[in-house]
């Protein structure tokens, strides 16, 4: 089992990664009492291992079952777990698991962040996307009406729990969706991890665990270091949208639930990298590194067509718009990022040529 702690003082917890090692995390829970926040589908396959662990420590499981799917991050749900929580008798020391894809590691994160004004809370990521992005770092949300994700808290977990052989019975969609956030760290902080992904793409692609052990693991460490850095997002953390500008217009323009995340942040990044030559910020040789393996790993990389209003639109949408002049993450080369405030516009005339 390999450890990465994610460095934030009095706050700084670990990372567990392993394979197999589900069965293992009753050892690792403080409380006496669990509560374990999951999906339909995730109970089915892993909620059996993990309550029987919690008992075999000696201590009380309970489960907490809320459907599946994005629409589950709303308050209705967040009443439900709230509720659940009431009903157990939980109280201040009573942990929180959430047992999961990035959906219920939010709606459990925020669940446990303000029940009570706070109760341990433990991530369990089983899905490629949160193991390498969701879980790691403390955001934690539940949807508005009128927008994603736009009522939440940072809140760190006290620690996360990663089963590689989770992945197993992740739907190829989902697994690519997730693997384009371990594209996104290779082009923008690891060279060597998008080494990596080029040399191992068909033992990735055929979920070798010892493969998916390496690239979880070195995009944990990536994400754990930006955190470190900047928890809030005041600076640094803001790399980790690169291709998500372009990315969340694309997903607001299809529909939520047209595209997956990354099948669009994947474009994104495409698009992100031809501008990023255009402006003579990387060269030819890795515009085609990045555009080859993205093709590689099977990503359609072609734009959606909408007029150029509405790209604008979307993009404006996008709550890091300043004025028409937004914060973009571009590449300088393969692992190096650059920030630049450009003008909406200009992007638009990218994309247009
Ligand atoms: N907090 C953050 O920093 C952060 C970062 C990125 C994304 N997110 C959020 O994460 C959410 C998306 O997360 P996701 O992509 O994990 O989707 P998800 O949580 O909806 O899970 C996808 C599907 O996979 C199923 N599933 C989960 N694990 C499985 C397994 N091991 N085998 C088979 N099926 C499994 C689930 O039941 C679900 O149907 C979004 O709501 C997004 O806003 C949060
Ligand atoms: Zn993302």
């Amino acid at each position: 089992m390999e450890k990465i702690t994610v460095d934030l003082g009095s706050r700084s917890y670990p990372v567990w990664i392993g394979s197999g090692i589900l069965e293992e995390i009753g050892r690792y829970l403080s409380g006496e009492e669990v509560c374990v926040v999951t999906d339909p589908t995730v109970e089915a396959r892993f909620g059996g291992a993990v309550l029987g662990s919690i008992e075999r420590a000696g201590k009380k499981g309970r489960l907490i079952v809320v459907p599946e799917g994005e629409r589950s991050k709303d308050f209705s749900r967040l009443m439900e777990v709230y509720d659940a929580l009431v009903s157990f008798g939980a109280d201040r020391s009573t942990e929180l698991v959430a047992l999961g894809g990035g959906v219920i590691g939010d709606l459990g994160g925020f669940s446990a962040a303000t029940f009570m004004r706070g109760i341990p809370l433990v991530q369990v990521p089983t899905t490629l996307l949160s193991q390498v992005d969701s879980s790691v770092g403390g955001k934690t949300a539940v949807n508005h009406p009128r927008g994603k994700n736009l009522i939440g808290v940072f809140y760190q977990p006290r620690l996360v729990f990663i089963d590689i052989d989770t992945l197993s019975s992740l739907p190829q969609g989902e697994f690519l969706s997730g693997l384009a956030e371990v594209i996104k760290y290779g082009i923008v902080l690891g060279e060597d991890l998008f080494y990596l992904l080029e040399q191992k793409r068909d033992l990735i692609l055929k979920r070798d665990r010892p493969s998916l052990t390496a690239i979880v693991s070195r995009s944990v460490e990536i994400k754990a270091d930006v955190v470190a850095k900047d928890e809030r997002e005041a600076g640094l953390r803001s790399v980790l949208n690169f291709g998500h500008t372009l990315g969340h217009a694309i997903e607001n323009l299809v529909g939520y639930g047209a595209i997956r995340h990354g099948e669009a942040v994947a474009k994104g990044m495409a698009m992100s990298t031809l501008i990023s030559e255009r402006m003579g910020l990387i060269s030819e040789g890795d515009k085609k590194r990045i555009m080859g393996l993205l093709a590689a790993y099977g990503y359609d990389l072609v734009l959606p067509a909408f007029s150029r209003q509405e790209y604008a639109a979307a993009i404006a949408a996008d709550k890091k718009a300043v004025g028409d002049e937004i914060n973009f993450v571009l590449t300088g080369g393969i692992g190096r990022f650059i920030l630049k405030k450009i003008s909406v516009l200009d992007i638009l005339d990218f994309i247009e040529h």
